[in-house]
């Protein structure tokens, strides 16, 4: 039974205080009946071509905006350099090619979205339709009229016949898509040969991490795992985080006959052995060693490296070794770099 008929059939039993007396039965005003389409009112596109024009013009303009946008939005990309700085009132100084690139994007999407609106407020069909409630599954009969709807609506909003408005709309919506070519290809360059060449040279001194002094082979003792970086890096650097992240360094010092490789005994000093310290999988830092076994883990994907072993990887997803740097000790007794590591540094995807 419908609510309606439901509803209807408890007001008959209600006491007469409750509704009026209809040839001695209660009758109420249902408060769920269909009040029905209020009057529709037209448009003054609806009935005043010139107003239609207008329109009309006003939605190719949006379109056109946008083209510009996204136009403008390349140019920015190839004129402004990174680091140019102006002044905008008001948010201060800010990067030209940011603030340039931002603003251009606004304009494009914004033109797109509003004239999408303004085209569908005051051209397409507002004619007011109320749709009854019908089954989930749809039978030929309805898919039929969905689709005589659509060709309705296709002919109502003037798309096949307004070709202003579909060139630009065109034109715009192809054009878009150029931002994300600029956008994917800023995001940043590849580091070419930045990744084969870091700060350690011959001589450089081994400085350890935690008390920036030189590091010495009595301080590291077997077992331990110290952290080292080239001496002369100024954490007040420019490029401070970008050298320590490449030149980043772990010692430890094995028992000579416990290392396996012979060119990492060789490239070591008295079983002291640097490798480094950025996992070769997508460039953690490893800091996790096992001193029974020589392991060291990368926290970030569990990449496990045999330190006994020329830092052969174990386990994980890290492509290669980690890179060792070869060392040896000054007549200060310092311990010292002997060149750059004999591989570039962290992930291995960028050279394949
Ligand atoms: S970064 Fe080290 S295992 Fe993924």
């Amino acid at each position: 039974m419908s609510e309606t008929g439901r509803h209807n059939t408890v007001s008959e039993n209600l006491p007469s205080e409750h509704g009026a007396h209809a040839g001695g039965a209660v009758v109420k005003p249902d408060p769920f009946a269909n009040p029905g389409l209020p009057p529709h009112e037209h448009r003054r596109q609806d009935i005043d071509d010139k107003a239609a024009r207008h329109s009309e013009r006003v939605v190719a303009g949006l379109f056109t905006l946008s083209m510009l946008g996204t136009t403008g939005f390349i140019a920015c990309f190839v004129v402004f350099p990174v680091d140019k700085i102006v002044y905008v009132w008001p948010f201060g100084h800010v990067s030209a090619l940011n603030f340039s690139l931002g603003l251009t994007l606004a304009v494009a999407l914004f033109s797109i979205g509003a004239g999408a609106v303004h085209w569908a407020r005051t051209l397409m069909s507002d004619e007011e339709v109320a749709d009854e409630r019908h089954r989930v599954d749809a039978d030929d009969e309805l898919r039929e009229n969905v689709r005589q709807q659509w060709i309705t609506g296709a002919k109502e909003s003037g798309f096949g016949r307004r070709k202003l408005i579909r060139t630009t709309m065109f034109g715009a919506l192809t054009l878009f898509p150029l931002t994300a070519v600029v956008i994917l290809r800023d995001l940043g360059p590849l580091p070419e040969d930045k990744l084969q060449h870091t700060l350690w040279a011959k001589g450089k001194v081994l400085i350890n991490s935690n008390t920036d002094q030189p590091l010495r082979p009595e301080d590291v003792v077997v077992g331990s795992l110290t952290f080292a970086q080239p001496q002369g890096l100024e954490e007040s650097a420019d490029d401070f985080q970008q050298q320590i992240a490449k030149a980043a360094l772990m010692i430890v010092r094995l028992k000579p006959e416990d290392i396996k490789d012979r060119r990492e005994r060789d490239w070591g000093h008295e079983g002291i052995v640097a490798f480094s310290k950025i996992c070769t999988h997508v460039g953690c830092p490893i800091s996790l060693y096992e001193q029974q076994t020589h392991h060291v883990l990368c926290p970030c994907h569990q990449s496990t490296f045999d330190l006994s072993d020329g830092a052969r990887v174990l386990f994980g997803p890290a492509g290669h070794p980690l890179p060792q740097l070869r060392i040896s000790v000054n007549g200060e007794g310092n311990l010292i770099a002997l060149g750059d590591f004999e591989a570039p540094v962290g992930p291995a995807f960028w050279e394949r």
